[in-house]
């Protein structure tokens, strides 16, 4: 098909999609803290690097109190030394409740509060908007009512970056704990044929995504040997775990210095012959990186010359970590290993799209996932998959509980079986975790938040 027959047809389910949006797309007003630290986040990038900062100083924080002091000291010290006062505003009207919590949190004076503090506020407050609750037995009532309105979803466990054997082994109880909650969970909800099936087979209700990097200290190429192996012993248990369960386990990409060994590790354990016949699994591909078309291709080859009974998921990304990257390339002088440009990125993620569906299409035992809340990237391969004439259980889209929520709206009033990645834990672990969030969502490129300002929508769904 040309460029211009796809693109029009990409303009007909953007539009579609964009109908669907609850109130047309327009976001809700955040609560007062959120909405000073995004407006403060926005284009200073001293705060950005105290955030970061802020990451790595995360395993001494143990209440959320604590945190909230820590970030604010962190963020007053990266420059937000003004102080609330008379007729500066936070103090005032709907700022006055933001000042009040804070003063509780960080035992001062309401009025000797500096306005970083209301930031480090305003982060724990976004928390709640992400998180669906401490472990997935707490969230069981929103995973039903997420299921009764059209939308499954992927638990995500918050804490990562495991220091300690100990953590590592804490954090696999804990997805051991949550495939079983998921399972049984799952087994009560109504038949839902677009969440059920699609043209492959049955789709596993239960579903957990995976930090590698949380299952053992350490993990990187030259990680010792020790670790990898207490990795793998783990993941090994999980996947047994949920091939008895019939769950699907998704293992998520992280920062590029760990992708070889998670991918290597991974492919290698699922490759045995007792993982045959399952579990339904999969991996995280991220577009940004610009060398990822040779990643995909890896991974082709590797379903190709690996049949298994269970179809095997690529969940498309574009990626999480872009700051991270760029950051630790500059540090090195190494060449930076991400698109810096917007649009090119986005072309990018267009065509490893249709690289995707194309296999699906040939007739791979492959499940494409597209992951985004950029409604033209969603738009394009809906689109594509129209073309290719696949079925339209085909294509799973998803998106991030918090974030992609009137996404998800959009999709369901569409017909399309969309995902909701659900990150569930505490405050505390989920620190990185937020940040990834607010880092994306204050950046110039995001298109939630080109789309949340007004921008004209003709012009988001412009070919990128
Ligand atoms: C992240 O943890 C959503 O996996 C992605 O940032």
């Amino acid at each position: 098909m040309d460029e211009v027959t796809l693109d029009e047809r990409v303009q007909v389910w953007g539009s579609r999609l964009a109908a669907g949006l609850p109130s047309g797309g327009l976001r809700r007003p955040r609560a007062g803290a959120e909405q000073l630290m995004m407006r403060w986040l926005i284009g200073d990038p001293r705060l950005r690097a105290a955030l970061f900062r802020f990451v790595d100083v995360r395993p001494a924080c143990h209440s959320r109190s604590e945190l909230v002091r820590h970030l604010s000291e962190l963020l007053e010290e990266a420059g937000g030394r003004e102080r609330f006062g008379a007729g500066e505003g936070p103090v005032d009207g709907e700022h006055s409740g933001v000042a009040r919590r804070l003063a509780r949190l960080t035992g001062r004076r309401a009025l000797e509060l500096p306005t970083a503090a209301a930031a480090a506020l305003g982060v724990a407050s976004m928390a709640h908007r992400f998180i669906a609750g401490e472990d997935a037995e707490a969230a069981a009532g929103e995973l039903r009512s997420l299921w009764e309105h059209g939308r499954c979803v992927t638990l995500d466990l918050l804490g990562e970056a495991t220091l300690t054997e100990g953590e590592g082994e804490l954090y696999a109880e804990r997805c051991t704990q949550t495939l079983r909650t998921l399972a049984q969970l799952g087994a009560a909800w109504q038949p839902a044929p677009m969440l059920d099936h699609d043209g492959l087979g049955p789709l596993p209700r239960a579903n957990l995504s995976v930090k590698v990097s949380a299952l053992t200290p350490h993990l990187r190429a030259n990680a010792p040997r020790r670790a990898l192996e207490a990795a793998r012993e783990r993941l090994l248990a999980l996947l047994r775990l949920a091939r008895e369960l019939d769950a699907h386990l998704h293992v998520d990409m992280e920062s590029l210095d760990t992708r070889e060994s998670i991918t290597e590790l991974f492919l290698e354990l699922l490759a045995r012959d007792e993982f045959v016949a399952g579990p339904s699994a999969g991996i995280v591909l991220q577009a940004y990186l610009t060398d990822s078309e040779e990643q995909l291709e890896r991974l082709l080859a590797w379903v190709e010359g690996n049949p298994r009974g269970a179809p095997f998921t690529v969940r498309l990304v574009k990626g999480a970590y872009w700051d991270h990257e760029v950051v630790l390339a500059a540090q090195h002088g190494w060449r930076t290993p991400v698109f810096t440009d917007r649009r090119a990125c986005d072309r990018h993620y267009e065509h490893l799209t249709r690289r995707l569906l194309d296999a699906r299409a040939g007739g791979l035992a492959l499940r494409p996932a597209i992951a985004s809340h950029n409604l033209r990237s969603l738009a394009h391969a809906l689109a594509y998959a129209d073309a290719l004439r696949l079925e339209p259980e085909a294509v799973e889209l998803q998106v991030l509980r918090g974030l992609g929520d009137d996404t998800a709206a959009a999709i369901n009033a569409c017909g399309r079986r969309v995902r909701v990645y659900c990150p569930v834990g505490d405050l505390v672990a989920g620190m990185a975790y937020l940040v990834r969030r607010l880092l994306e969502n204050t950046s110039n490129d995001s298109f939630l938040a080109a789309l949340g300002s007004g921008a004209d929508l003709r012009l988001l769904l412009e070919r990128p």
